[in-house]
């Protein structure tokens, strides 16, 4: 069985989220039903099967974060890596470049994601190549990275948050690359608002035609914003 590490974004400073109620520390150590959102993203990729887990965390709150995760999961294979300042979210998982060893594959979630059901089903990973995202759709889908496909359902291209209307299919927190990532990261050049983008990782992957889809058909929650970490805390 191949080796397929969790690696969970919770680098960012999470500031829209800055006032909200409960968050006196970062948006990842919000408490959602007695439990805080990292833990609850551990429990979540452990429900899929998966037993070896890198968090990315801020040099500000890399403490508190992994009190909360040791407090709550003794036993379980964590490590951690600071990521030095929020560069965006595919710098985030370049932190993980040592940790993962060769051959393996690379299961990345942004920390405030989450989903009704287990997204793998159905996919292979003894013989995964390239590049999988997960997609589904939505009515804002501005506020998102969006694929956009031809009249054969094909990938033709994807785009960070377009102002303009694309398509409305966003492309949620979560990938899955093999090894090969580290190394198109290394490619990538800072976007207009100065990060390395996951959109334009995978738009890597879709240039070698090694970028695959699959359609969420469950319940997805970004918990970006404290609309919707209330929907979250009513749907686990
Ligand atoms: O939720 C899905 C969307 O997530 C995708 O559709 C977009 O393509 C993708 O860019 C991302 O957009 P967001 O605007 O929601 O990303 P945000 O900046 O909120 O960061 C998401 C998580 O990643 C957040 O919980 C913290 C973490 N993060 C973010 C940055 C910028 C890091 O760990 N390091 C970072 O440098």
């Amino acid at each position: 069985m191949r080796k397929n590490y969790a690696v969970i974004a919770a680098g960012g400073l999470g500031t829209r989220l800055k006032d909200y109620k409960d968050n006196e520390f970062t948006k990842v150590l919000i408490e959602l039903n007695g439990l805080s959102m990292i833990s609850t993203q551990i429990k979540q990729l452990q429900s899929w099967g998966l037993e070896n887990f890198i968090i990315i965390t801020n040099p500000e709150f890399h403490d508190l974060i992994v009190e909360d995760v040791s407090k709550n999961y003794k036993d379980l294979n964590i490590q951690y890596s600071v990521q030095k300042s929020p560069n965006g979210i595919a710098d985030a998982l370049s932190y993980a470049e040592d940790k993962v060893e060769d051959s393996s594959l690379v299961t990345f979630v942004l920390g405030d994601n989450f989903f009704g059901a287990n997204p793998f089903l159905g996919i292979d990973f003894n013989s995964f190549k390239g590049a999988q995202i997960f997609v589904i759709d939505v009515e804002n889908p501005q506020e998102f990275g969006v694929m956009e496909t031809d009249s054969k359902d094909n990938i033709i291209n994807l785009h960070e948050k377009p102002k303009d209307y694309i398509s409305s299919l966003a492309v949620v927190g979560l990938y899955i690359y093999e090894k090969t990532c580290f190394e198109y990261i290394k490619e990538l050049i800072p976007s207009a608002r100065g990060e390395l983008e996951i959109t334009d990782l995978n738009k890597i992957y879709m240039k070698k035609k090694l970028l695959n889809y699959k359609l969420i058909n469950s319940w997805w929650i970004d918990a970006g914003t404290e609309d919707r970490i209330s929907e979250l805390k009513g749907l686990i």
